[in-house]
């Protein structure tokens, strides 16, 4: 069994849906969650989930090391770390303390489409096939190692909204299943 946290700063779809998953639960204890953004919807799915979670408001402390120090603190017993549209950059510092024990999902065909906005400029560029990355995380942003991927072919008849629908599904089904393999074998 690993020990999990999750780390998300937005809405938390992906955050329940990983709670949920029986598969990956066979695998995981994933332990509580870590928002860094006192306004997140995730914290709200955490309370009505009954998962414990810790606000590690940025806002609070005077530069970053501090921040992240406090983060590593509470993270000292956990095996993996699963960021869930954690909206922070990873410093080199905390990554050496977690060396291939943090992993991401990315809402693009990596290398494609790096950073924010992914799905909106895939969707703009009229790419054919949109999708999603699940990959280790290094000093680069969205730049690790990547674990799987999944794409489908887009229908330009949708709008970007139903797209993006589409693709929250995908990472719903991608995300747990990549765990559970990565798990698996460890
Ligand atoms: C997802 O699209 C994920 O790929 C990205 O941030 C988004 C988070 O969505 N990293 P949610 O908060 O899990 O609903």
């Amino acid at each position: 069994m690993k020990n999990i946290a999750i780390f998300a700063s937005g809405s938390g779809s992906n955050f329940e849906n990983l709670i949920n998953n029986k598969e990956l639960n066979k695998y995981a204890n994933i332990e509580f969650l870590i928002c860094d953004k006192k306004e997140a919807y995730v914290l709200e799915r955490a309370k009505k989930i009954n998962i414990k979670s810790y606000l590690v408001d940025f806002t609070k402390f005077n530069n970053k090391k501090d921040f992240e120090n406090k983060i590593l603190e509470l993270v000292k017993n956990i095996d993996f770390i699963v960021l869930a549209g954690y909206m922070r950059i990873i410093s080199s510092y905390f990554i050496e303390n977690f060396r291939g024990k943090i992993i991401n999902i990315h809402p693009s065909l990596l290398p494609k489409y790096k950073g924010i906005n992914s799905i909106k400029r895939a969707y703009n560029d009229k790419e054919e096939y949109i999708g999603v990355s699940i990959h280790y995380v290094n000093e680069e942003i969205d730049a690790g190692k990547i674990l799987a991927q999944d794409k489908f072919k887009v229908d330009y008849s949708k709008n970007l909204d139903e797209i993006t629908q589409q693709v929250h599904e995908l990472e719903h089904k991608l995300y747990p299943k990549t765990l559970v393999k990565l798990f698996e074998g460890e």
